[in-house]
This record gives C-alpha cells, structure tokens and sequence, in this order.
C-alpha cells in the first residue's frame, strides 16, 4: 500500500508558521573592479595567442616526467597544477599556448586545464613585470596596515592594484593570506618574501629593487634552481628576504619570552647541555 504520508500536503501547513518574510535587502557592493576579473577570460593578443608555439626545455622535461611519476598512470592529469606552474615559471606566465602544451602532455581536453587556471589566482595569464609584488590584505595584515603598504606602493610605482608599471618592471597585485601572518603586513615579490613591512621600508625596497634592476642586467641575481628564471634574491643593494623588521623569522617583536638561557642551548645538537632535564 502506498504511504499515507505525502510531503505536499504538509506546504500549506508549513507555509502558514514560517517567520514572516523579512524586506528584501539591497546588497550594494563598492569594491573597485576586481584586477582578476580580467582573467576570467580568454581574448587572444599578440603575445597570447594560440598560434604562439610553446615546448618545455628539456630540463624541464624530465622534471615532467618525474611529476607524472608521482601519480597513478591513469591519473596523470593530476599533475595539473605543478605542470602549469612549472610553464608559468618558463615563460613568464600562464599563456594559452602553455595551457595547451599541458593539454596535451596529459591527454586532458584543453576545456579542462583552462578551468583550473582560470579557478586559481596564482596563474597568471597574462604577462607579469620582472617583479611582481603581490600585496596581502587579508584581517591579519590589514589590521596591521595592509593599507599603508598598498598606499606606499601606489605611491612609489604610480600603479593600482592588477597594473603593469609603464618601464615593464612592476605587476602590483593585492591577494589574499599568503601564509606568514605572524610577520604581518608583508608582500610577496616573485618567490620572495618580505615581512614586517612598514609604509617607509616599503618605498625604500622598491626604490632598492627599481635602482638594482636599472643597474643589473635582467640575468643578475639568484637563479632559480628549476627554471633558471632570475628572482630579486642577491640582486645588488636589495635587501634580504624575510623580515625587513631587524626581527629573526617570527620570533616574539618584544623579545623573547621563553629559552632565554640561550646558552644552555646546544643550538646545532638541538639539547639541553645545563643538565636541567637529566634524570636524577
Ligand atoms: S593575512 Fe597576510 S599573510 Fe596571512
């Protein structure tokens, strides 16, 4: 026998002791235009188009297909994302061509590699500056004053947030966490990053890095050990990566407040050498 219990006749029942309905509420959002709204698109130009021939160096070959090895064969389009980073990291950015070539290496319909590229903002699809400085304003760094060191970067490139500085030189983009925020506000350039950031040590590490790359060639500086690609690492008058605070990694800005006998430290041994664990 059919149920007795039929779900439409409890509507009118249910409608009848539902919360009166609220007026409807207008969301307005004021936000500027999303830099990346641009990237949800693809329009070929001339330096990305299709018809633009891409092929992994060699070297980058094999490191392929020992990315490829990492995965079951029949799920090799898993290696998706390194792949794309790794084309990114030759080129310059994720372009078309470079989308297609992984397509292919992982006999994935090219839909399918579009869709993560165009899902991840860390892809970039269009050409980028030879530093891109990607801005943190996630709660973390904003309550710390994300803002002045967006304002210090604006001020010192004469750019907004997804543009390209006139000489090539800068991309300046704000992005979410980046995950160091105990060193907030910090920026990430290139593979770089630098931390406990205020507005004025901002201006003078972009000057720092405009000066160096006027007076180095495009080859000087760190290489990156996969793609050979130049980082601002080692560049002349540049300062080091990390904290730009004269702190030590994310040690406590007030100083220490535990292990501050460090000389009962074995440091290189990593043990106690005042005896003060030994079993009695
Ligand atoms: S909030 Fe900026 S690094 Fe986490």
């Amino acid at each position: 026998m059919a149920s007795m219990f039929n779900p439409l006749r409890l509507r009118p029942a249910l409608r009848s002791v539902r919360a009166p309905s609220r007026a409807p509420v207008r969301f307005f959002v004021a936000n500027g235009r999303r830099s990346s709204a641009a990237i949800q698109v693809h329009r070929d130009t001339p330096e990305n188009n299709p018809s633009i021939p891409f092929k992994f160096t060699p070297q980058n070959e094999k490191l392929i297909q020992e990315i490829i090895a990492r995965y079951p064969s029949q799920y090799k389009k898993a290696a998706v994302m390194p792949l794309l980073d790794l084309g990114q990291r030759q080129h310059g950015f994720a372009s078309i061509s470079v989308m297609n070539e992984v397509a292919r290496i992982l006999e994935m319909p090219p839909m399918r590699v579009y869709e993560v590229a165009t899902f991840y903002t860390m892809y970039n699809r269009n050409p980028i500056g030879r530093f891109h400085i990607q801005c943190c304003t996630t709660t973390p760094c904003m309550l710390r004053d994300s803002d002045g060191i967006m304002r210090a970067i604006e001020d010192t490139l004469g750019v907004h947030h997804g543009e390209t500085t006139a000489d090539g030189l800068f991309t300046f983009t704000e992005v979410e966490c980046l995950g160091a925020c105990a060193n907030a506000p910090m920026v990430q350039i290139n593979d770089d990053y630098y931390e406990d950031l205020t507005y004025e040590t901002t201006v003078e590490l972009l000057k720092a890095l405009r000066s160096a790359a006027e007076s180095t060639a495009p080859t000087e500086g760190r290489k990156d050990h996969v793609t050979g690609n130049i980082t601002s690492e080692g560049l002349k008058g540049v300062p080091q990566p990390g904290p730009l605070s004269g702190r030590h990694s994310c040690e406590p800005a007030a100083g220490l407040t535990s292990l501050k006998n460090v000389g009962a430290i074995d440091w290189k041994a990593g043990l106690r050498t005042d005896g003060a664990l030994d079993q009695k």
